[in-house]
């Protein structure tokens, strides 16, 4: 938490008289609502400063990383099934976290929840490419052939060419799978396409950051560095 006068001082670069000046003529608003009141505590990652309407030092975006165990649709609400939301400490529930893609009810590992709209839209959009890695356990075995028809672009059953992918045998019944789109259930269509049937599925990793040591059901924040390296800013 931070004085509002402080917080508009150190965001325009302005001298505490000058800011005392602006919320004196009623020209800052929090939250939407006129603000006079310099002392006033806020807090600077979540609230909406403007100053004469324009946004002040835009809200920091919040992204949380979950371990997803099976049996968790990944919706906001849902009559019959279980949704990934019921995971979240109830302290997280009122800021309107939304997944960021999906995970199919059955798949483990790494989901991303985020109170920001734009972001949402670089992470999903097809044009980012963002490479996300899973972990597989199938029937059967992956070979050099599977491997080749992954690098190539592999065509599903219903006609869907999918774009190149990297496949990673990792010995009998176990590969390690990169794709680059988020089309549905393609990991499990990829490796069936091949005569692979998936028995167990796990997101491992997206972008550059990887599920770690993170308990399977629990919840972390995302640290501005991590955000930054997911989007390859970095
Ligand atoms: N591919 C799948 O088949 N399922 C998932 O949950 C994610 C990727």
């Amino acid at each position: 938490m931070v004085r509002l006068d402080k917080f508009l001082c150190d965001a325009l670069a302005d001298t505490r008289s000058q800011v005392r000046a602006m919320l004196r003529a009623g020209r800052v608003t929090v939250d939407g609502t006129p603000e006079t009141d310099a002392g006033r505590k806020i807090d600077e990652s979540a609230a909406h400063v403007c100053l004469d309407g324009r946004t002040i030092g835009a809200p920091r975006a919040h992204v949380y990383l979950l371990n997803k165990p099976a049996g968790y649709v990944t919706a906001t609400c849902d009559a019959r099934e279980k949704t990934v939301m019921e995971l979240l400490p109830p302290d997280l529930r009122p800021m309107r976290l939304r997944p960021v893609g999906r995970l199919d009810k059955a798949t483990e590992g790494l989901l991303l929840l985020t109170d920001d709209g734009e972001l949402l839209h670089r992470l999903i959009s097809p044009r980012n490419r963002v490479p996300k890695r899973y972990y597989a356990r199938h029937e059967g075995t992956a070979g050099a052939e599977d491997v080749a028809a992954f690098a190539a672009g592999l065509t599903l059953g219903d006609g869907t060419v999918c774009l190149p992918a990297k496949l990673e045998p990792l010995g009998e019944g176990e590969s390690l799978v990169t794709v680059f789109e988020g089309r549905y259930h393609q990991v499990r269509r990829m490796l069936a396409a091949r005569g692979l049937r998936v028995t167990y599925l796990e997101r491992r990793a997206e972008g550059a950051l990887a599920l770690g040591t993170l308990a399977r059901g629990a919840v972390r924040e995302l640290r501005e560095e991590e955000i930054s390296l997911l989007l390859g800013e970095e």
